[in-house]
């Protein structure tokens, strides 16, 4: 049985009270409409169709510089928000005759698992139902559409909330917006929707009532899995949803030999990687694409985004943004690393050293307050305290080299384009605005040469 998907994306969100379209809002830093599209590659339905309406030129831009994430991905767009019935109508042009089933299901239900959704998928295709769908056994209704069964305890139709008499307001079945119909069935009920009289919407839900009264067979899988199922509709919901995705996203860490001393405060987002026997402090934020390695410690009070991050480092209470740092390197506390910035193993950045578009070579020291920018360190540098680069001008920004073993003096001012040759020494308080020779050593301001060492 072929299996094609539409993901509902089109609707304002007002409840959001935004202008960002409610699908671009973040869920533990990633757009939700990404854990949709995710989904959707793993339970690899196709074509999959996302339809898109309210701020759909900005969604299509999200969109574009990942439309590699799944293949066969078709974006179609509902220009009027007419309700569900009539946002799944807009997939029909794409998708009729290219499947033996449709599976529906919306992008602002970011917890939504991939093997929920596997499962409903294997039971339609084993009853060969015409609808099969997802419920949900809760107290708390979350205004969604009620569930209602006949004696016999079959489907026969969903109310809205909205429509609902006080009886079917009692129902602890709830409809969740994740169904799988039969494709021929679908097309063909889709068009004989009629709008609600009450909002002139054409509601998908009305399709479990045609089926029941043509005595079509309607299966239900029922989850009381409230978390999984929680649609975000106001920011009281994305702020639920950040919260069980982080903690699913901690509990697959520390399963895999990360140790978080409190998840609570451990903010990693869904693509970060980190290695075994890691240890991860309070108030450690890894964003982005961040890789951890083994054997590390990274915060308390720590940011890493867009970084990679060698076996072995310790990362105390800094900030870390598009870096890429080796083997047993030790940062902070209270150092910045922006982006450009390569470290070589055993690397020391202490207290209030800034490195920004640098290379620092192999064991490097750069102790206190500094700022490393456009530079080139070698290996075994010694950078002292309140050592900086004057790497602008005003106008354009120029380079510092360092050679290997070189002794750069507490306060020395290197004012680019500057060249220190290796082993080279500065005194304190020097201001460097022409190049040392390897072995010589530079003092005053500026500072001149004034002798060979031996
Ligand atoms: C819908 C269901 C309700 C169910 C609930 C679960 C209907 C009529 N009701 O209600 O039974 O309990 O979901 O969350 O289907 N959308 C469009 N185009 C539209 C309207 C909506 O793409 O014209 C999309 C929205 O972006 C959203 C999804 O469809 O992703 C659901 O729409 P929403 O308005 O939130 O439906 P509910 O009223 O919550
Ligand atoms: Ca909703």
């Amino acid at each position: 049985m072929k299996i094609a998907s539409v993901i509902l994306a089109a609707g304002q969100g007002v409840r959001m009270k935004s202008r960002l379209p409610k699908v671009l809002h973040p869920v533990v830093g990633k757009p939700m409409v990404l854990y949709a599209l995710e989904t959707a590659r793993v339970i690899a339905c196709d074509p999959t169709v996302l339809v898109i309406g309210h701020g759909a030129d900005h969604v299509r831009a999200t969109l574009s510089n990942l439309h590699s994430l799944i293949s066969n991905l078709q974006l179609v767009e509902q220009r009027e928000q007419l309700g569900t019935g009539h946002a799944v109508l807009q997939a029909r042009a794409a998708l009729q005759g290219k499947a033996d089933a449709v599976l529906v299901w919306y992008a602002d239900m970011p917890l939504l698992r991939a093997e929920t959704l596997d499962r409903l998928i294997q039971h339609h295709r084993a009853t060969r139902a015409t609808i099969t769908m997802l419920t949900l056994i809760a107290d708390d209704s979350m205004a969604f559409g009620r569930i209602v069964r006949d004696n016999a305890q079959r489907v026969i139709g969903i109310v809205e909330e909205r429509d609902a008499t006080p009886e079917q307001l009692a129902i602890r079945e709830l409809n969740c917006g994740v169904y799988c119909f039969d494709a021929e069935w679908l097309w063909e009920h889709l068009t004989q929707l009629q709008p609600n009289a009450r909002n002139g919407e054409y509601y998908l839900t009305d399709l479990i009532g045609f089926a029941a009264r043509a005595s079509r067979r309607i299966e239900a899988i029922v989850s009381r899995d409230v978390n999984e199922m929680l649609g975000i509709n106001t920011r009281v919901h994305l702020a639920q949803a950040e919260k069980i995705m982080r903690e699913r996203i901690n509990t697959a860490l520390m399963l895999a030999g990360v140790t978080l001393i409190d998840p609570a405060t451990a903010y990693i987002e869904p693509d970060v990687q980190i290695g075994e026997d890691t240890i991860i402090e309070p108030n450690t934020h890894l964003r982005g694409k961040t890789r951890i390695g083994a054997n590390c410690r990274i915060g308390p009070n720590t940011i890493i985004r867009d970084s990679q991050v060698g076996d072995e480092c310790v990362i105390l209470a800094s900030d870390v943004t598009e870096s890429r740092i080796a083997e047993r390197v030790r940062i902070g506390p209270y150092a910045r690393l922006r982006a450009g910035t390569v470290i070589a193993r055993e690397v020391y950045i202490g207290n209030f050293g800034e490195v920004k578009n640098s290379s620092i070579g192999e064991g490097t020291h750069i102790g206190h307050f500094s700022y490393i920018g456009d530079a080139e360190l070698g290996a075994h540098v010694n950078i002292g305290a309140g050592t900086i680069t004057c790497n602008f001008d005003g106008r354009q920004k120029h380079r510092t080299i360092i050679g290997e073993n070189a002794f750069i003096g507490s306060d020395t001012m290197l004012v680019a384009p500057v060249t220190i040759g290796a082993r080279a020494r500065t005194g304190a308080g020097s201001v460097v605005n022409k190049d040392v020779p390897p072995d010589s050593r530079a003092v005053c301001v500026p500072a001149r040469v004034i002798r060979k060492l031996t």
